[in-house]
């Protein structure tokens, strides 16, 4: 009898363990219904007005599910263009708590992302910076622990290394465009980061090719 009350205490425990962190979780996520309206209805007006180079809405719903599920709230994009991924990553990044830095050396397409960010009503949740990545990503401080790398294809694994030392442990490094099949600079990136033995990968063919890696550990 009380060998079976023990065990059923456990099983109590255990139970409540695995439990009490999703609610956490799921409470410490900021809610904003008009907030959540206004982006709703631009991402519904403009469904059929992305002609920039911009991720299909399947990767945009990916994205914002990885930040959401991960709680994370450092935001780097590589690869701006007129804003439909940073409209899915400052979304996710307004309920928990985050902020975006994005960025692009093509002022025309950096000039619509602001105008895009803001009418979607999430400029506050993004720091839009017009620059070539090539060196902005070395000096940018961090830390990061979600990173949308979307930019030149020939320069993924120059970003990856710039941006490693500065991605948390538990952070996601996510890169577009990338299949099994070597087209330009990103097969060699995708055998680079498969080779690092403190990351996952897994690629995600929803929408354009989602390389999804996390940091297992520092080194
Ligand atoms: C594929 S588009 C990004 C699409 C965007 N992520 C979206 O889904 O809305 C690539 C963008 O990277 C930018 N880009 C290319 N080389 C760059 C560099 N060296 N520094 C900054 N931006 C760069 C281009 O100007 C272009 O707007």
């Amino acid at each position: 009898m009380k060998t079976t009350r023990i065990i059923g205490l456990i099983f109590c425990l255990l139970i409540t363990a695995a439990v009490i962190p999703v609610q956490i979780k799921a409470q410490t996520l900021k809610e904003n219904a008009a907030l959540d309206q206004k982006v709703e209805k631009f991402l519904a007006d403009h469904s059929e007005r992305w002609y920039d180079m911009n991720i299909p809405t399947a990767d945009g719903k990916t994205i914002y599910d990885l930040i959401i599920k991960g709680n994370y709230k450092s935001a780097l994009e590589i690869g701006t263009s007129t804003g439909h991924s940073g409209i899915y990553i400052a979304w996710a990044l307004s309920k928990t708590g985050g902020k975006l830095i994005t960025i692009d050396i093509d002022e025309e397409r950096h000039k619509t992302a602001l105008e895009n960010f803001k009418k979607a009503g999430l400029s506050d949740y993004i720091d839009s910076r017009l620059a070539d990545a090539h060196q902005l990503v070395k000096e940018l401080k961090g830390p990061f622990d979600f990173v949308f790398s979307d930019a030149d294809k020939n320069w993924y694994k120059n970003y990856f290394m710039d941006v490693d030392p500065k991605l948390k442990v538990g952070g996601c490094f996510t890169t577009h465009n990338i299949s099994e099949r070597r087209r330009m600079g990103e097969g060699d990136y995708l055998e680079y980061v498969r080779s690092l033995k403190n990351y996952e990968s897994t690629l995600n063919t929803a929408g354009g090719g989602l390389l999804i890696t996390y940091k297992r550990t520092e080194k």
